[in-house]
């Protein structure tokens, strides 16, 4: 296995010169640093990768921060946006944070020493944004804009989403109306949740506490208080949850209780179900625009890679989600 004296021999250089292109590739030459990284390939020196990025200053990869990729959303994400980076030359690391802001921190300082030429992160805490404003890496917010001076993101617009179901649900004669949502902290969660509350206030609707169930966006926790949902003495008539996998757990409770849907219940979630176009009733849903997300977020990211030593040119994306109309709501 030859080694960093092996090189500096094929190539002709002291040692500390083939360090110094392994450690501060700036301060040696181009002509030098192709000799010596010649050498490497000749010599079939492991760590020629990392040489030839450092040579290069580009490693053509590029990192994906997810908070949870057995989720429908993401995953199809994740699916769109490795076919473009591909197509154009990059590959993907893809981390997965379950939420989890020391995770989360972690991971984004694992793709900086492998040095990752960008990063497209679905952040669950600000802090994790104003970290990467200190450094030199470009990247894009998706899903979550939580700071909008200075970074490029991209996102659906949450609030309008769910102002609209809502509104559906009001104009079909509901009132009790239900949410399944995180804990509030989330920015979808926090969006969603006002873009459901101004429906409300807007159509003279009080919202009554015992319908706001904080499910963290799990499905257990939906499940959970799905069955209590229908053990109150006024229980509601429709269920909206703020997310796939919560409606998940919203239906296996619906069925446990040999409810029907949507005779005894109305049901809108936020984004489509695993199986959407397969399950009976078709869930009424808001669909973010994936696709347009995916190529918008990591186009950006590779135009700020290829601009990196230009004037940043940010993007501030923020796209309508549609209402898909099903069979899951009925008019009271
Ligand atoms: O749990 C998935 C949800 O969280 C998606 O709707 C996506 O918007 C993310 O914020």
């Amino acid at each position: 296995m030859a080694t960093i004296f092996d090189i500096a021999k094929k190539a002709n250089v002291s040692v500390i010169t083939v360090s110094r292109l392994l450690n501060n590739p700036k301060i040696v030459s181009k002509g030098t640093s192709e000799k010596i990284f010649r050498a490497m390939e000749d010599l079939n020196y492991q760590p020629s990768q990392i040489a030839r990025s450092l040579v290069k200053k580009q490693t053509n990869t590029i990192g994906v921060i997810m908070p949870d990729v057995k989720n429908t959303f993401f995953n199809n994400l994740f699916r769109i946006i490795e076919d473009y980076a591909s197509k154009h030359g990059f590959s993907l690391l893809l981390c997965n944070t379950d939420e989890d802001p020391a995770k989360e921190m972690k991971y984004i300082k694992l793709l900086q020493s492998q040095r990752v030429d960008g990063l497209i992160i679905i952040p669950c805490v600000v802090k994790s944004v104003d970290y990467l404003l200190k450094g030199n890496m470009p990247f894009v917010l998706v899903d979550r804009i939580l700071r909008e001076q200075k970074t490029s993101y991209v996102s659906a617009d949450h609030y309008a989403g769910a102002y609209n179901a809502t509104e559906y649900l009001i104009k079909l004669g509901h009132k009790r109306i239900a949410v399944l949502k995180g804990s509030g902290v989330l920015f979808p969660d926090v969006m969603r949740y006002n873009g459901f509350a101004d429906a409300m206030k807007d159509n003279g609707i009080r919202i009554e506490e015992k319908y706001v169930q904080d499910c963290k966006f799990n499905e257990m926790k939906a499940y959970i208080s799905t069955i209590n949902l229908f053990k109150l003495k006024q229980r509601p008539t429709a269920i909206f949850t703020f997310n796939s996998k919560m409606m998940n757990g919203s239906i296996r409770a619906i069925q446990r209780l040999s409810l029907h849907i949507p005779e005894d219940i109305s049901l809108v979630c936020f984004d489509q179900i695993a199986g959407y176009e397969i399950f009976k009733p078709k869930i009424t849903c808001v669909i973010q625009p994936i696709k347009s997300l995916a190529v918008d977020s990591i186009s950006a990211l590779i135009n700020l890679i290829k601009r990196r030593h230009l004037p940043v040119e940010h993007v501030e994306i923020k796209l309508k989600p549609k209402l898909i109309i099903g069979d899951s709501c009925k008019a009271i």
